[in-house]
């Protein structure tokens, strides 16, 4: 069916919650200017839950206890409204949710606050992400008001409110077969941007005619859009790690940095690739790409499960400190530098994050003082970057370089698999910039 994967992974969140309720809200819409809104975007949880993509919607979890041993899903969603149909489009209403997402119960979403008390009533524990929807958040706290105040007609509010995040994270952080099925997908479609940004490059064009490449290969192959905003950056704009202004000419001599990915049914991709303007690489510049080639190639070496989640970051460190020794940019031993981190003025990101609903996505990095380990169905970054200031005290003919390889990766049961294929190496790039 359908809203299988989403039905499933309300059970699996049910058999966590036990005699709780656990209430998971969208994302408002936004208001863009007086009557335009931005385009609309769901809240992850709540989609990882039921793909509904309807704003004013809420879905309210109960689980098994004594008196009602069997678990209930339910939706708040917005009703028919003929009108609004006419100017905004289709709505399925309480009427038809249930059969298409697979909810036991539906409710118009204007009952939401009147129903909320009742449900969750002797329940002993509430699972709720206090702080991410202010809107809601009141509403929780004056329904277990509510309750509370009900004590002498023997209702009874939960005695324990816990961060539903912890175990939807948890859930997350290991992607079912429908999520990497849309995330190579996602994959797929972003690669092909970047290769068409490549083909289509020339000296003297302007980094925004770049993203607009970009932009076409995406929602020409069906993705809904960019997943974040488009990093497309000429020469030293590079070393701005989050620039998008995307705004300046792209000279003959530079290297261009485009850290661009889409959006697919809810999944991001997160891709980075540097290249240069030219279609052929110089003898800096070549060494430098090099250098960070390797710390990549490095880093996926190191992915696995079993290992901590920062053991591929230090391996993509080990290179990148070595070539910066090989180009003169620092002096010292590899040790004796991480130790004093005088390296930070060229790389001062890590090395990636997972990925997945958000590009920076849901999960815990460390338990206490102990990374995470990984495991088989994680997926993650991995993006190792070399960055040159202009005006840092190293040799001139360095400056302004700035250069990040980024693709995306599944850990497996022995190792990883890289799903993203974009052209990387020095010859594939070369090859794809060819204009004979
Ligand atoms: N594009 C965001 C990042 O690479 O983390
Ligand atoms: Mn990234
Ligand atoms: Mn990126």
């Amino acid at each position: 069916m359908k809203h299988e994967p989403y039905s499933t992974r309300r059970s699996a969140l049910l058999e966590q919650i036990g005699d709780g309720v656990a209430i998971i809200p969208t994302a408002p819409e936004r208001v863009r200017n007086r009557d335009s809104h931005h385009p609309y975007r769901f809240d992850s949880y709540f989609w990882y839950l039921s793909g509904f993509p309807e704003p004013e919607a809420i879905i309210v979890l109960l689980g098994g206890n004594d008196s009602q041993p069997v678990s209930r899903s339910i939706i708040f969603c917005r009703e028919r409204n003929e009108e609004r149909e006419v100017w905004d489009g289709f709505r399925y209403g309480p009427e038809a949710v249930c059969d298409a997402f697979g909810f036991d119960e539906a409710y118009a979403f204007a009952e939401f606050e009147h129903r909320l008390p009742d449900l969750i009533a002797s329940r002993s524990r509430l699972w709720y992400a206090f702080g991410h929807e202010a809107a809601v958040d009141t509403e929780v706290i004056s329904a277990l008001n509510t309750v509370r105040a009900q004590s002498r007609a023997g209702k009874r509010a939960p005695g324990e409110i816990r961060d539903l995040r912890e175990p939807l994270d948890r859930m997350r952080l290991i992607k079912d077969a429908h999520e990497t099925d849309i995330m190579r997908r996602a994959a797929a479609i972003a690669a092909a941007g970047h290769a068409r940004a490549m083909r289509t490059c020339r000296p003297g064009m302007a980094e925004y005619e770049l993203e607009a490449e970009l932009g076409y290969e995406f929602r020409k192959r069906g993705a809904d859009g960019h997943a974040y905003s488009p990093i497309v950056a000429g020469g030293h704009n590079a070393c701005i790690l989050h620039y998008i202004e995307n705004n300046r000419l792209l000279s003959e001599h530079a290297l261009v940095l485009i850290d661009a990915g889409c959006e697919l049914e809810g999944y991001a991709s997160d891709i980075t690739r540097t290249f240069p303007v030219s279609g052929r690489f110089s003898g800096v510049t070549r060494d430098a790409y090099e250098i960070v080639l390797a710390a990549q190639t490095a880093a996926i070496a190191a992915i696995k499960p079993g290992v901590p989640f920062i053991a591929y970051h230090d391996a993509a460190l080990r290179v990148l400190v070595q070539g910066m020794i090989d180009l003169q940019l620092l002096a010292g031993s590899v040790d004796g530098i991480i130790e004093s981190e005088t390296y930070k003025p060229f790389y001062m990101h890590r090395t990636g994050h997972w990925l997945g609903l958000d590009v920076h996505d849901a999960g815990e990095y460390k338990s206490g003082d102990d990374w995470v380990v990984l495991q088989a169905g994680m997926a993650l970054t991995v993006e190792p970057g070399l960055y040159i200031r202009p005006g840092a005290t190293v040799p001139e003919h360095l400056h302004g370089i700035g250069i990040r390889i980024e693709d995306d990766v599944f850990v497996t049961t022995d190792g990883c698999e890289v799903y993203t294929s974009a052209p990387k190496s020095i010859a594939e790039i070369e090859e794809v910039m060819r204009r004979d």
